[in-house]
Order: C-alpha cells, then sequence, then structure tokens
C-alpha cells in the first residue's frame, strides 16, 4: 500500500493539470479520424460485412444515379480474390448510370460526407454522403491501395481515370493519378477498391444481398462475378422505371425548435409569411397566417429578427394549427405487381400476394409500407417463416431483431391466418415474407444503415399491411386444405365403387355390361365434382 505522503504528492501533482495543459491536447477532430476509429458505425466491423457493406455502397449509388438520369440499371460486379491464400479482394462496380462530372470525382469517392441527396427531401437508396468514401477509405486502411474510379459522361467526351486516397486528417481527397483514357462504354462509372475482406456464401452474404437486390428491383440487370469466378445473371424482370420521386420541402410537423430557428435566419423571404409558406410544404397564406396569429407575430415580421422566445412560440403554434399531410410523389413505391414479378423471379413457390399501403408520415416525414409474400412450392415446410426487410428498395440483411419490421410482423397474429406461431417468435411455415419501407428519410438506427427504428406510425402501417396479405394467404391455405380433404376423401370413396357395383349386381340381379355402366356413372360422378 502507498504511505499516506506518497498519496499527497501524487493528488498534488495530478492537480497540476491546468486549463491550458488541456487546451494544448484540444482540436478539431475530422469525420474521416472519426470514423476511422468508429468503422463500425458504418458497417465495417469485421473483414465479412467489410467485403458486404463494399458492394451494396457501389450498388446502391449505381441505382440511384441510373434511376435518376430515367437510365434502365445494368450493373456489373466482381469480387476477385487476388490471392488465394489471403483475404484480400478486388471489388469492382460497373454501371450505364451518367458518369460523374470529371471535377466531382475526387470529392465524391476521397471526401467523407459529400454528396447529393442528404439535403434533398425525396426517396433515395443513399441519403448520408459518407457511402463510397467510407468504403474506399477502408479499403486504403487494410490495403494502403487507392481508390480507382474511370467515369464517362457521355459518348463524345472522354472517359477520365482518377485514383485518389483520402487524407484522413484533413477529411480531403489526394490525387495519385488522373488520366483521360479509352473506356469501351457510351456513359457510366466503375469503381474498383481493394480491401481486406472474408467471402462467405450464405443469405447475409453478398449473394443473399444481390439476390434480394434484384427481387426489389426488377427493373435492373445485375451481372455477378464470384470469388470463385463463377457468372451469375440475374436479369431485369421489367422494362418499367420506377416512377420518379419528386423533391419536397420540410413539413412543418417534422421540424424541430433548432431547424426552425436556422431556417428563419437562412431564408431568402423578406418576411416571416413568405417564409412559412414558400421554404415548407402544404403551409398555404391562410395557414401562416393562422400559425402567425396562434403564435403572437406580424406576418411581415422580418423572418432573421425573429427572437428565441418567439421561435418557440411559433414552434407551438405550429403544431396546434392543422396542417394538410406532406404531397407524397416524393416517394416511388415497387408498386404490387412489381413486388409479384420479383418475387416471381427468384422464388418457386404455390401462391404470391402483394399489398402498398397508402403513403402514411412519421415526424412530417412521408412514407410508405409496401409487402409481399409467397408461399408453398419450395420454400421449406419445417422452420420459422424467412423475412426479407428492405429500405427504399435496400436489402437489410443485419441487426434483424433490432428493427422494426420484425417487431411488427412478431406482433402479428399469424395464428388467424392458418400459420403456426410461439409467442415472442415469427410464424413458422412455407412463407417468405418482404417488407418494404420507401421514405424520403429512413429512420435508421445507425449509420450503418442495417435497422429501421420504432416509430409508431411505421410499425402500425407495416401491421396493417402484414394482416392484409396474411388474410389474402389464410384463403389460399383454408382452399389448398380443403381440396386436399376432398382429394383423400374421393380416393376412399373410389375404392368402395367396385364394391358397389357387385352389390347392386346381386341385388338387382344385372349382368356385366349394367354393373360396368353403373361404375362408370358413379365415377364420372365423382370425377366431375368439385376439388
Ligand atoms: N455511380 C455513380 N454515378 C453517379 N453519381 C454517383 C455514383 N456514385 C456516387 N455518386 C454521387 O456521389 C455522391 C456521394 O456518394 P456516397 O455514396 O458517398 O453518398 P450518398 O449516396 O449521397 O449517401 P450514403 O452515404 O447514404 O450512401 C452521391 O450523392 C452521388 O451524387
Ligand atoms: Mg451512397
Amino acid at each position: 500500500m502507498a504511505s499516506p505522503k506518497k498519496i499527497k504528492k501524487e493528488a498534488k501533482e495530478t492537480a497540476k493539470v491546468t486549463a491550458k495543459d488541456l487546451a494544448k491536447k484540444q482540436r478539431e477532430i475530422s469525420v474521416s479520424e472519426f470514423f476511422t476509429k468508429n468503422r463500425h458505425l458504418l458497417g465495417f466491423d469485421n473483414p465479412r460485412k467489410a467485403l458486404l457493406t463494399t458492394i451494396k455502397e457501389g450498388i446502391d449509388n449505381s441505382l440511384d444515379a441510373c434511376e435518376e438520369a430515367k437510365i434502365l440499371p445494368d450493373i456489373k460486379v466482381q469480387i476477385s480474390n487476388i490471392k488465394k491464400s489471403e483475404d484480400r479482394f478486388i471489388v469492382t462496380i460497373e454501371d450505364n448510370g451518367p458518369g460523374i462530372l470529371k471535377t466531382h470525382i475526387p470529392k465524391i469517392f476521397g471526401k467523407l460526407l459529400y454528396g447529393s441527396k442528404f439535403h434533398t427531401l425525396k426517396m433515395s437508396r443513399g441519403q448520408q454522403g459518407i457511402g463510397i468514401s467510407a468504403a474506399g477509405m477502408y479499403g486504403q486502411l487494410t490495403t494502403g491501395k487507392p481508390i480507382l474510379i474511370t467515369s464517362k459522361t457521355s459518348p463524345k467526351m472522354p472517359a477520365h481515370h482518377y485514383s485518389l486516397v483520402i487524407d484522413t486528417q484533413k477529411n480531403e481527397p489526394r490525387i495519385v493519378k488522373d488520366e483521360v483514357v479509352d473506356y469501351e462504354v457510351k456513359r457510366g462509372t466503375k469503381v474498383v477498391i481493394e480491401l481486406e475482406a472474408r467471402y462467405q456464401k450464405g443469405r447475409q452474404s453478398v449473394d443473399g444481398y444481390i439476390e434480394q437486390t434484384s427481387i426489389a428491383n426488377p427493373h435492373a440487370d445485375i451481372t455477378y462475378i464470384n470469388p470463385e469466378d463463377k457468372e451469375i445473371r440475374y436479369p431485369r424482370a421489367s422494362k418499367e422505371l420506377p416512377i420518379e420521386p419528386k423533391e419536397i420541402k420540410p413539413h412543418p410537423y417534422g421540424i424541430e425548435l433548432g431547424i426552425l430557428i436556422k431556417m428563419l435566419h437562412d431564408t431568402k423571404s423578406k418576411n416571416l409569411r413568405s417564409c412559412l409558406t414558400k421554404d415548407f410544404s402544404r403551409v398555404s397564406t391562410r395557414v401562416a397566417d393562422e400559425i402567425c396569429e396562434k403564435a403572437g407575430l406580424h406576418g411581415k415580421a422580418r423572418p432573421s429578427r425573429i427572437a428565441v422566445q418567439e421561435a418557440d412560440a411559433l414552434f407551438k403554434a405550429i403544431k396546434l394549427t392543422k396542417i394538410m399531410n406532406p404531397p407524397t410523389d416524393c416517394i416511388s413505391p415497387i408498386g404490387k405487381n412489381a413486388i409479384i414479378k420479383g418475387l416471381q423471379k427468384q422464388i418457386n413457390a404455390d401462391f404470391f400476394t402483394s399489398n402498398t399501403r397508402p403513403p402514411s408520415v412519421y415526424r412530417g416525414n412521408p412514407f410508405q409500407i409496401e409487402v409481399g409474400l409467397a408461399y408453398g412450392g419450395d420454400l421449406p415446410e419445417e422452420g420459422l417463416i424467412r423475412l426479407m426487410r428492405f429500405a427504399n428498395r435496400v436489402p437489410l440483411l443485419y441487426q434483424q431483431s433490432a428493427c422494426v419490421v420484425t417487431e411488427s410482423a412478431i406482433n402479428t397474429s399469424w395464428r388467424n391466418y392458418g400459420l403456426s406461431q410461439s409467442t415472442g417468435a415469427l410464424p413458422s411455415g412455407p412463407v417468405l415474407l418482404m417488407v418494404h419501407l420507401a421514405s424520403v428519410w429512413v429512420p435508421f438506427t445507425s449509420e450503418s444503415k442495417e435497422a429501421i427504428a420504432h416509430y409508431h406510425e411505421i410499425e402500425k402501417e407495416i401491421k396493417l399491411a402484414l394482416q392484409e396479405c396474411g388474410r389474402h394467404v389464410s384463403t389460399f391455405i383454408k382452399r389448398k386444405k380443403r381440396a386436399a380433404e376432398e382429394f383423400k376423401k374421393k380416393l376412399y370413396i373410389k375404392k368402395y365403387i367396385p364394391h358397389i357395383g357387385i352389390a347392386l349386381k346381386e341385388i338387382l340381379d344385372l349382368n356385366d355390361k349394367q354393373e360396368q355402366k353403373i361404375i362408370n356413372n358413379l365415377t364420372d360422378v365423382l370425377e366431375r365434382s368439385r376439388s
């Protein structure tokens, strides 16, 4: 044990650390440095997941870009294992999208939090502006290799090739190579990332991700070359592009006080009334006047002069005013028929059904729930059903139990629909269930975008959609059960028809011909009966 003298001396030394000393250590942390230490937040927590996340970020971007440019996506994904003994792979993702302007390539791939989707309220797969640069940064960290990008924006323009690394301290791109190259495509982008990773087959793998992507995106044509050099084609099942989602302005109900204050400060409008009508969705002049009146503010007040207390009154007044729900053309659901086409493409089942709910709103953000269900066929009779979760057409493969989709499926009474279910579990039976949430802003539980947060409105909509599909499948199951019972009965009766013939022949003293006629007639009646 230390002597009291020593303890006193140590305490004195600790007390010596001054604010000045601390100030020496205080400095800005760049977002790249932060995510280098916290790579698990972005889905790079182990080599297996790193491979999936890299491919997911690349495919999501390609699909988003193609759809924005109204191009039917043709995507090629290749994973090559360079040295068979090592856990090192080269991932290549190539699309036929609009390409990327030369001037923008370095920032897109070499700077975290740089993108086109964060500030827009419309449905897209990407939202944060981190995805592809984080994948490149992970590759750079684990292999020291730069990310390679080749992009062409028109058949008449030259293709540009960049080789980039991220300066993590500054969160800025450093260009290693910048050249004009031959690229034998009309337009498109090719991204190559070398990374430390592990390839494994199975549902939570790249294979499962690509298969599910093709189900939720029947308009996409995907060619996948796995590390064993095997080519797997997912041809498109529909030539219809998803309806283009429109950008909307924020809805007043979804705005928090701090954001409202910032919006009042930044607005280009000269007075409060026009700020409310122009910067928000669904605020007419009448509604704006009502809000101002309830807040005790003048519609002609200068927005930038509104004090915090007044903004608070305005915030409360918004909550007390009835405002129409936001427009819903900012979301583009997969659609009832396309869901079935997508499922039929990959799953061999006896029965398919789907349901697209009308749009709804959580925290001022419009969203829409869709459900697809396949029953029977090749789906396994034993065990829990297979649940596929999607957010803005992107499959979610991890954190199933933390997701509102799973909870809603567990909280639905599947026994009412002819499936067995233990308390607190998913139902069992030969069922594949897909649930899709389409929204202008998906409330993920973390930046790695793996599970959807528990909003009451979202849970309610999922349950309503599941119940509808449940009713459809229950009718099919009942009909199937009845048909099976009738078939059994028929077989039983059929066995006795010859005996009836013999008995009647004896009682009525009939000849062989008459006996055969009775047998034929009875068989005919049985065959004609409903099966
Ligand atoms: N293949 C591509 N073709 C055209 N533009 C692309 C492509 N890949 C990326 N981009 C552009 O680069 C931006 C940044 O991509 P990044 O994946 O980093 O972020 P994001 O997709 O906006 O959001 P998230 O972090 O959620 O993925 C995109 O917003 C898009 O504008
Ligand atoms: Mg992205």
